[in-house]
């Protein structure tokens, strides 16, 4: 399959599909981008229940603390309404770069390579992608899961050691069979969460729902339960956490807090991510990801011994 690189011509290769040609189109899809795919070692997923809690702040961040720890990271921004790494990591307006072999993604800070829908969409920007009124819910689905798919089996990934995948909001509830069928074998999903009742309780329907498919949950972060002091470093906390007990309800891992913290926005919302690894919020993500890598090998030692 030649690499494609935009969305209008999918989008019009699509609509003159009947279903099987569809279903033909999708397998292909698949298992080309199941191959893509052979030179990663872990995928892991950013889930959470409610949109605008963090999880893309939380994707990037993590990336860099893992990248920080010697190991090759590359995100996967799959949001079509709203992708934002490029933006967070300082390269938007980056391109990928087609070969005949394929579309190789820009490469940010600490060698971190991006596959985002925003270099995909292209003039289509997240705001002038108005998203045909009259299908059905269902069809709109299919039609956004297939130019994901499509995006996905371009890429060229190489040797990675961890791909962390910014998923849609809502997710988690609506989405993950579709999940499963463009991530092939995902290792597991962190899930983040707000404090405030509403979020905790999304979160408690997204963790049975991930768990009824079978989506491993490596652990919760809990995001913006407290608020760092901007000039002197202070923590004060400004909601009562319910994350602990909420953990052990659930049986899974509390991986940690990450603060409210006015120096992310002035930084990643600009554009211009903070790298300094001695900022106490950044070494926050630095524990969050040891902890992270620790879940994934333990379950990785118990699954070798079954
Ligand atoms: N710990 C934090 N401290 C301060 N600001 C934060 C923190 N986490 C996230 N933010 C800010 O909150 C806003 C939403 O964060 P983000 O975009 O990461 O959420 P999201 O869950 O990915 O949202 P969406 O559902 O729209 O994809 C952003 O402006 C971000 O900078
Ligand atoms: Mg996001
Ligand atoms: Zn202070």
């Amino acid at each position: 399959m030649a690499p494609t690189k935009d969305l209008k011509s999918i989008l019009s290769k699509l609509e003159h599909n009947d279903s099987a040609k569809l279903a033909e189109q999708i397998g292909e899809q698949t298992q080309q981008l199941q191959s893509r795919m052979t030179g990663i070692r872990r995928k892991v997923a950013i889930l959470s229940g409610k949109g605008g809690v963090g999880k893309s702040m939380t994707t990037v961040n993590l990336a860099l603390a893992i990248a920080r720890q010697d190991q090759q990271v590359a995100i996967l921004d799959v949001d079509l309404n709203g992708p934002c790494v490029p933006h967070m990591l300082g390269i938007r307006g980056q391109e990928l770069t087609m070969t005949p072999e394929g579309a190789r993604p820009p490469v940010g800070p600490l060698g971190i390579k991006v596959g985002s829908m925003d270099f995909f969409l292209g003039d289509l920007s997240p705001v002038t992608w108005n998203r045909p009124m009259d299908l059905s819910p269902i069809w709109l689905g299919t039609l956004e899961m297939t130019v994901i798919r499509e995006f996905l089996a371009d890429i060229i990934w190489g040797e990675v050691d961890y791909l962390l995948i910014d998923l849609p909001p809502g997710a988690a509830a609506d989405k993950p069979p579709v999940i499963s069928s463009f991530i092939p074998d995902l290792d597991g999903a962190v899930i983040v969460t707000t404090p405030s009742e509403m979020a905790m309780d999304v979160v408690r329907k997204s963790v049975l729902y991930a768990r009824s498919l079978n989506i491993k949950i490596l652990g919760l972060i809990e995001n913006m339960s407290e608020f760092r002091c901007p000039e002197c470093g202070v923590e004060s906390e400004l909601f009562e956490s319910q994350a602990d007990e909420m953990c052990d309800a659930l049986d899974i891992p509390f991986l940690g807090r990450i603060p409210f913290d006015r120096d992310l926005i002035r930084s990643f919302d600009k554009g211009k991510p903070l790298l300094d690894p001695t900022h106490s919020t950044i070494a926050r993500y630095t524990e969050i990801s040891t902890r992270i890598r620790e879940v994934l090998d333990y379950k990785k030692i118990l699954a070798e011994q079954l």
